[in-house]
This record gives structure tokens, sequence and C-alpha cells, in this order.
């Protein structure tokens, strides 16, 4: 029996799965990571971009920042592996994810189970108002935008370094890896937590972890399954052994 049939073994027989995803699963459809070559974070500096006190300084350059991504996502399509965990939510029925990824690709690939930890870039909030809404202006016409019902000063609802996650948001990942006996964590380097620790819960739990990364991470020691390839080969490899 080859590993690609074990873990879908274990998935078949999962009566929770638990599904992590970073920018890796995404990569494939042309959208940047954030470490590594060709990240984010490489070309540019997450402290002047990515924090509350960089948009305090200069709204318009983190606006320019997030306008360039949305363009940027709203360029491209979901890949076989958002398709792939679309599929099985309807199959399996017991699947829910939780993403890193702000771009929305889960669920424009028809997941809807989808728990989304930093946010999402075609959201914003009013600052004025505290209110969350769709802001989906692509490209945005003037910088900084403003708020269409008050005129305030709005910016994306992401979470930025040094900010905490809604704490609604963390309970509910917190639980679905808590009662979890699978969890599958696809394309993330698992060094920004506490997005890390959720697969590490379910592990604690006795449950088991299958990991898909072309390289390994600070995850891998603790894998059951570590499957080293892109998101997209090896979730097609895995599902072979489903249907
Ligand atoms: P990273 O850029 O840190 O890591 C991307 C991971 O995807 C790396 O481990 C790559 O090896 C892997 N990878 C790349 N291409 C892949 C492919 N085709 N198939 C499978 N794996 C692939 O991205 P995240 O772990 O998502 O947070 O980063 C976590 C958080 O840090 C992000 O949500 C963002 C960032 O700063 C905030 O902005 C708050």
């Amino acid at each position: 029996m080859s590993d690609f049939e074990r873990a879908a073994e274990l998935i078949k027989s999962a009566k929770k799965i638990a599904v992590l995803t970073g920018a890796g699963i995404s990569a494939e459809s042309g959208v940047p990571t954030f470490r590594g070559r060709g990240g984010l974070w490489q070309k540019y500096r997450a402290e002047e971009l990515a924090t509350p006190e960089a948009f305090q300084k200069d709204p318009v350059l983190v606006w320019k920042f997030y306008d360039y991504r949305r363009r940027l996502i709203s360029k491209v399509e979901p890949n076989k592996a958002h398709r792939i965990l679309a599929e099985w939510e309807n199959s399996l029925g017991n699947i829910e994810i939780v993403t890193q990824n702000i771009d929305g690709l889960h669920q424009r690939a028809g997941s809807k189970k989808v728990v989304e930890l930093h946010g999402n870039i075609w959201q914003a909030i009013c600052l004025k108002e505290n209110r969350v809404f769709k802001f989906k202006e692509n490209p945005i016409k003037e910088f900084p935008p403003k708020c269409s019902e008050c005129g305030g000063l709005i910016r994306p609802d992401v979470v930025w370094f040094g900010e905490a996650l809604d704490p609604l948001i963390l309970e509910k990942a917190f639980n679905l890896f808590e009662s979890a006996d699978v969890a599958i964590v696809i394309g993330t380097s698992s060094i920004v937590y506490p997005a890390a620790y959720l697969p590490q819960i379910t592990k604690k739990n006795g449950g088991s972890t299958i990991e898909i990364n072309i390289e390994e991470t600070a995850l891998t020691p603790l894998a059951d399954f570590f499957f080293k390839g892109k998101a997209s080969d090896i979730l097609s490899q895995i599902n072979n052994y489903l249907s």
C-alpha cells in the first residue's frame, strides 16, 4: 500500500477532518507566497506595509500594496487543490477549512465551510463606525479609499503583524482542530502563530496529521504523513484512492 493510499484510508475513516491552508495552496494559481523565493516579504518590508503603525503613518502606501494584491488576485483562478477540497466538502461531508489566506480562492472553488483566520482582502472596516463591509472596488480609484456611508477612513479587513486575531474566529478554529481526528496541513510554513498551533492540538488529542508542502517545515517532525510536492499533485494522488 502506498502512502497516498494510506492517507486516503485515514481520510475515509475519519470522523472529522480539519484542514489548515496557507499561501502555498494558492501559489499554483499565481498568488505569491510570503516567504521563500519570489515571496512578498522578500520584496517588501512587512513592517512598512502590514502593521497598524504602517497604516497610521502612511495609509496611501498600505492601500496601494493591498490594491496591487487585489488586482492580482482578481485575475487568478482557484486551482486543482482548491477544487479537490471543495469536492471533498460535498463527498465526505465532515471536512472544514481554516485558512490563513485572504484571497477568497477556497470559496471561489466552491468550499462553504471556510474559517478565515487572517481576514479577507475583499472586505474593509470603516474606522469611524467600526463596521465591516464588502469592498470590491477594483482597481481602487482614490487613495486612501473612504467609507461610502460616512466618508471616514477605511482599512483592509485583514490581520496585520502585531494584531490579535478575532477571538470568536480563533475559538472556532481551535474547536475544529480539537474535535478533528485528522488534520491536513497544506502549503504553510508553519511559523506564524496561533495558526501553526492548530494541527498540534489535533495531534495532542490523539489525532493524525497529514502535511503537504514542497519543502519540510517546523511541523514535519510531528506529521504522521509528510508529502513533499505541489498541493494540486499530492491532493490529486490522494484523491485517486478516494473515488
Ligand atoms: P508562507 O509564505 O510563509 O509559506 C508558504 C508555504 O507554502 C511554504 O512552506 C512553501 O514551501 C509552501 N509552498 C509553496 N508552493 C507550494 C505548492 N505549490 N504546494 C504546496 N506548498 C507550497 O505562507 P503562510 O504559511 O501562509 O500573515 O504564511 C502565514 C502568514 O504569514 C500569512 O497568512 C501572512 C504572512 O505574513 C499575515 O499577513 C498576518
